[in-house]
């Protein structure tokens, strides 16, 4: 169903004197652009206007641009996502608009997409049924197709069309992958048409577009020589091998049912088409895309703590340039703010530098930019940088006494409304605090080691803490795009709480016998990242075992257990080459099964393995660790990797416990 043109609430929609016609997505009460429902019923009366006066000769084309600041379009409407109860209602919902994007594509004039900001998923698709795409060079604009990461696949036709338009192998990497892109290399894939210099050239640029009538040929004849038997079928099957690699089907299916529609139906844009749509019905109402939705709503959540008022940290001091300080300082110069780092050891700081240069050469596009870091990064052995800064962060040694005694001689020099900070992982924060005039203006920030890759901060909430600083807290979370969990200050905090019984209850099982390769690859097929022991490799034997001491945990890690005796040998997991496990090159040596593991034994085993976790999951929801239920599961799956596709530990318990009444039910 169209709605009325001349009532229309999410567009605008306009001819100029010469005669081009302009679509301005701006939807109303949103901060971005959205594919809702009623957005997809305005644009059906756009298109249907477009055809109206295409066939008078009112018009000389459709240009498709945003009236916000840095969003094309975001995608369709997520929250919408959870309203489709049955298969049916997906396939109504999709042939909507994959029909009105049919119509779109077939107008008898050209039809420009103007694209500036974030232009994602359904936003992409509409921009593919264009028949020319221009995106501006600006740093927003980004071009992509995240649903993989949502359990499904492009369900607007942007299967095919980004097939035919750059060639399978980069469009369907796109896809599998859901990277989003640049428009530099969208445009050398193919994706985008044309570039122009910056957002405001993109107007001028889509008329010149529509007066010359520009149209896509789309990829070449060697790119659609791809799409063909047997060439579809080899380049199906290396897909398949390299997402194997990443993730596994039976979590995962979305990426591997989107190759299947490739290999089957990738010859044809017809086929393709109707096969997008059966193959995308059930992904989108299963279980593992609700839960997926769930984890980026919860993601959502955690980002929306930071409160939107006028703190903006860009000056940060860092006091402890060791493992994590140097980390941490190197995060907040990457996120563009000016980072003065303190140590008492020269070395250290020099150390800290080349660590700092070795991932901004990682991250960073150019060497100008890497300079410019650099340029941010000031080494500072005697904290004079300390008064300017917004945030101070204090990294250095697990003693109580030293952190009480620098915090009472910096907090005088603190400047009013600055954040004062600890990345302690194990004192409580109203320890530290005790010695200072201030006491509530101390909060924890714990950073996860390595603190580049790892997306979860804790922002901790000592018993005297001001609400008003741990906002602040979450706000320098967000500020250099980590999320942020706010915790109370209670021994092991929320996650080492939890992961702490998960790990020493798989070292008790390793003490009663199980093979160590059996006990991780259990916990692998129950969904984690990595297993129980290797983990405790990575995280370092002797910080588990001092976890494990202050939590009082006495299985696994008392006297003449494994764990202990590896530690007294100075066997300490990857950082000393051996632990569990024997490290060569960053790699555990892992002895496959032969034969191999019998799936129900390790399907048992792995639900053996992470009850421990549940159930401390579920005393710090009533403890109220962290402020929901919905936190807990938030804060476990950012900050331990706990299967996502299980919507977080105590989701996954609850969906347990429906599965059992319905089966009694039943
Ligand atoms: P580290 O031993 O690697 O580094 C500590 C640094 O602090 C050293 O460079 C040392 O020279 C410096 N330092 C010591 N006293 C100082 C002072 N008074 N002024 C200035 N610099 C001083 O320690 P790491 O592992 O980086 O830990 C730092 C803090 O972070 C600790 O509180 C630890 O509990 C916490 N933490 C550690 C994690 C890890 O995995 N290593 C994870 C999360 C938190």
């Amino acid at each position: 169903m169209a709605a009325d043109i001349n009532a229309l609430k999410d567009w605008r929609f306009s001819t100029d004197q010469e005669g081009i016609a302009w679509a301005v997505f701006d939807r109303e009460g949103e901060r971005v652009n959205t594919l809702s429902r009623r957005a997809i019923e305005e644009l059906g009366a756009i298109v249907i206007r477009a055809e109206e006066l295409a066939a008078q000769g009112a018009i000389k084309g459709v240009v498709f641009i945003s009236g916000k600041d840095s969003s094309f379009v975001h995608g369709a409407d997520i929250r919408e996502f959870d309203a489709f109860r049955s298969e049916g209602d997906v396939r109504a919902a999709l042939s909507q608009a994959t029909e009105l994007l049919a119509r779109l594509e077939k107008l008898s004039v050209p039809t420009v997409a103007a694209i500036h900001g974030m232009c994602l998923g359904g936003g992409l698709e509409l921009a593919l049924a264009c028949s020319w795409r221009i995106a501006d060079r600006d740093d927003a604009t980004r071009v992509g197709f995240p649903e993989i990461k949502l359990g499904i696949f492009p369900g607007f036709n942007g299967t095919f069309r980004s097939i035919r338009q750059a060639g399978p192998t980069s469009a369907m990497t796109m896809m599998l992958t859901g990277n989003m892109l640049r428009t530099s290399a969208a445009k050398a894939m193919g994706i985008i048409d044309e570039l122009a210099a910056s957002p405001a050239n993109l107007r001028w640029a889509a008329r010149k577009a529509v007066l010359s009538a520009k149209r896509s040929k789309g990829a070449g004849m060697f790119q659609r020589l791809m799409r063909q038997w047997p060439i579809r079928g080899f380049l199906a099957e290396q897909m398949r091998k390299k997402t194997k690699d990443k993730v596994r089907e039976d979590h995962y299916p979305a990426p591997f049912r989107l190759i299947d529609l490739f290999e089957r139906t990738g010859g044809s844009d017809k086929a393709m088409a109707e096969g997008e749509t059966r193959a995308f019905a059930p992904l989108m109402v299963s279980d593992t895309a609700r839960n997926l939705r769930r984890v980026f709503k919860l993601s959502e959540a955690m980002k929306a703590q930071a409160p939107k008022g006028n703190f903006k940290p860009q000056r940060a001091h860092i006091i402890g340039a060791g493992t994590m300080g140097a980390d941490i300082a190197a995060v907040c110069v990457l996120a563009g703010m000016e980072v003065s780092l303190q140590d008492i050891n020269d070395d250290q700081l020099k150390r800290a530098a080349e660590q700092a240069k070795a991932l901004f050469r990682k991250r960073l596009k150019s060497r100008t930019e890497v300079d410019a870091a650099m340029a941010r990064l000031l080494l500072d052995g005697k904290g004079d940088h300390l008064p300017r800064a917004d945030v101070v962060i204090e990294a250095i040694v697990e003693k109580l006494e030293i952190k009480q005694l620098l915090f009472k001689n910096i907090e005088g020099r603190l400047k009013p409304g600055a954040v004062m900070a600890t990345n302690t992982s194990s004192i409580m924060i109203e320890k530290i605090a005790e010695p200072l005039t201030d006491k509530g203006r101390l909060i924890g920030l714990h950073f996860f080691n390595p603190v580049p890759a790892l997306p979860l901060v804790e922002v901790v909430r000592g018993a005297g803490s001001r609400p008003e600083e741990v906002a602040k807290g979450c706000a320098v979370v967000t500020a250099i795009g980590k999320y942020p969990l706010v915790v109370k200050s209670v021994p092991g905090f929320l996650v080492n709480r939890v992961l702490a019984p998960y790990m020493m209850g798989a070292m008790a099982k390793l003490e009663q016998g199980v093979e160590r390769e059996k006990i991780d690859e259990a916990a692998k097929t129950f969904g984690m990242p990595v297993g129980p022991l290797e983990l405790a490799d990575q995280v370092g034997l002797d910080i588990c075992k001092h976890v494990a001491d202050i939590l009082g945990i006495a299985t696994g890690a008392m006297e003449g257990s494994k764990l202990a005796g590896l530690v007294a040998a100075g066997k300490l997991g990857k950082k000393s080459g051996e632990g569990f496990y024997v490290w060569k090159d960053g790699k555990p040596e892992q002895k496959t099964a032969d034969p191999p593991y019998n799936t129900v034994e390790l399907h048992l085993l792995g639900e053996e393995l992470v009850k421990p976790l549940i159930d401390e999951c579920e005393r710090c929801r009533d403890e109220k660790v962290v402020e929901s239920a919905d936190m807990v599961d938030a804060g476990v799956i950012f900050g331990t990797g706990f299967a996502p596709f299980r919507g977080g530990p105590l989701n996954y318990r609850a969906s347990q416990g429906l599965l059992i009444k319905r089966s009694e039910a039943a």
